[in-house]
């Protein structure tokens, strides 16, 4: 017999069956031949929250979670970090080596050529509030996005597929930049495509009168970091809802509106925001041990610390934290950084969080970056979206072309009524004969 199966015997037969482990993995539909009589359906496993399930084989991101390990196509995040620009490693994460120099101009090209969004989309975002969360017009204007080229349901199309991805990646910081300046009564400032992707979303973003917008290098290198730094994360909650939503083969838009939108949660993309609220609800220094001492009482979380799969620092915190120093340089400290760092100090010595594997996440320290780039903590977890982009279109593209892969389809345990008649005076609602 392989060293590489698995014998399992139901005792409730007594039968014994044997299967293959492949990756350290058992198939979930070999449990299936398990049985206790013909009517039995089959051995199921129960996994709310996948805690334990691997949902697909994948090329794109590597993750030790004990070791503190994230890699892009092989590449360590620092190494990525310190040494590409983020449209390099966006190439690298989608096409899975880095580009050559022409390679890379082709790309920033296309990139560049696709930065603006049709007029009549600029209407739409009028037409929100003027306090509307950017994250909800974000969501909607990515949907929106799909009315605009219907040939994005064509994506068995290679040819196609490729298009829709420039787009969006290319769209992305546009319809950010512009949910930002629709909340502020700023008019719109159109893509300068003269300037880098994050200088570009700058120029969008904060331009005045002036006739040219110069980005300041540092702010514009450490918006880049960050944007590295977000740009895959492998099997997250977002990425699960694009791969999930495009397996019944809707357009990348509508996939990727819904990735969006489970970004958007607090627990997700939407924590760097709730760090921010933290911070400054915590308020002093001082008021750090009460704090602590409030969350060991179940009152709340230490927003930005813990993660599903790191069980250590997050790689990508360390990082922030240097760029952090960088971009104080320019703009001065934020009040904030004491808070963090006094919580950080004090959570790491504390026995709650050390039994509990809790390190601060990338959401920790990028908030405070935000911040000091002058941006509402509502942007924040639109920042996140930005790079992210790349990730889910990569992902969603790995699954469409996975002979394994169909539409995502979950079973259940079933625990309601078991099945029972309808009486005549259970209905209320007249019913024309
Ligand atoms: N503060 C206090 N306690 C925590 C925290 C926290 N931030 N995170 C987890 N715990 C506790 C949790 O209460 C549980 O304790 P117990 O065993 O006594 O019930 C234990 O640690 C294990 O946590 P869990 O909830 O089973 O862990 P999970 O893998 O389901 O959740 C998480 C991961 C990220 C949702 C969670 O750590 C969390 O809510 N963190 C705060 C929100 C946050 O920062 N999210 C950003 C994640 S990184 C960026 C991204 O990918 O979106």
């Amino acid at each position: 017999m392989s060293e590489n199966t698995l014998t399992i015997t139901d005792n409730r037969t007594g039968k014994s069956y044997t299967i293959p482990v492949t990756d350290g993995t058992i198939r979930a539909p070999d449990l299936r031949q398990i049985k206790t009589g013909p009517e039995d359906f089959g051995l199921m496993t129960y996994d709310p929250a996948f805690m334990n399930t691997a949902s697909t084989r994948s090329a794109i991101t590597f993750i030790d979670g004990d070791k503190g390990i994230l890699l892009y196509r092989g590449y360590p995040i620092d190494q990525l970090a310190e040494q590409c620009s983020y449209l390099e490693v966006a190439y690298l994460i989608l096409f899975g080596e880095l580009p050559d120099k022409a390679q890379l101009a082709a790309w920033q090209h296309d990139i560049r050529y696709h930065t603006f969004l049709h007029e009549n989309l600029k209407a739409l975002m009028h037409e929100f509030r003027y306090d509307a969360h950017p994250m909800g017009m974000f969501i909607s204007m990515v949907s929106a996005l799909s009315t605009f080229y219907p040939e994005a349901n064509k994506v068995d199309d290679a040819d196609n597929r490729l298009y829709q991805i420039k787009r969006l990646v290319a769209k992305v910081p546009t319809i950010a930049a512009f949910s930002y300046r629709h909340g502020r009564g700023l008019p719109f400032v159109y893509p300068d495509n003269d300037l880098s992707y994050p200088g570009n979303f700058l120029n969008m973003m904060f331009k005045m009168s002036e006739a040219k917008y110069t980005p300041n290098p540092v702010l514009e290198r450490a918006l880049d970091i960050l944007f590295i730094l977000h740009a895959d994360h492998e099997q997250n909650c977002s990425t699960n809802a694009m791969r999930a939503i495009g397996s019944s083969r809707a357009d990348p838009y509508s996939a990727m509106a819904g990735a969006a939108a489970a970004l958007y949660g607090p627990l997700h993309g939407g924590a760097n925001e709730q760090v921010l609220r933290m911070l400054r609800q915590i308020g002093d220094v001082r008021n750090v041990p009460e704090f602590i001492k409030r969350v060991k009482g179940g009152e709340g979380k230490l927003m930005g610390f813990g993660h599903r799969v790191y069980k250590n620092y997050d790689p990508r915190a360390r990082i922030i934290k240097r760029t952090m120093d960088q971009v104080f340089d320019v703009v001065g400290r934020s009040p904030l950084i004491d808070i963090a760092l006094e919580l950080e100090r004090v959570a790491l010595e504390d026995e709650y969080f050390i039994t509990r594997k809790l390190y601060p996440n990338v959401d920790f320290y990028s908030g405070i970056i935000y911040q000091m780039l002058n941006l509402p903590v509502e942007m924040f977890p639109v920042m996140f979206a930005i790079p992210r982009t790349i990730g889910w279109l990569t992902q969603w593209q790995e699954m469409i072309v996975d002979p394994e892969q169909k539409i995502a389809r979950p079973r259940q345990i079933y625990t309601g009524s078991p099945r029972r008649d309808l009486k005549a005076t259970d209905t209320h609602e007249p019913i024309p004969a």
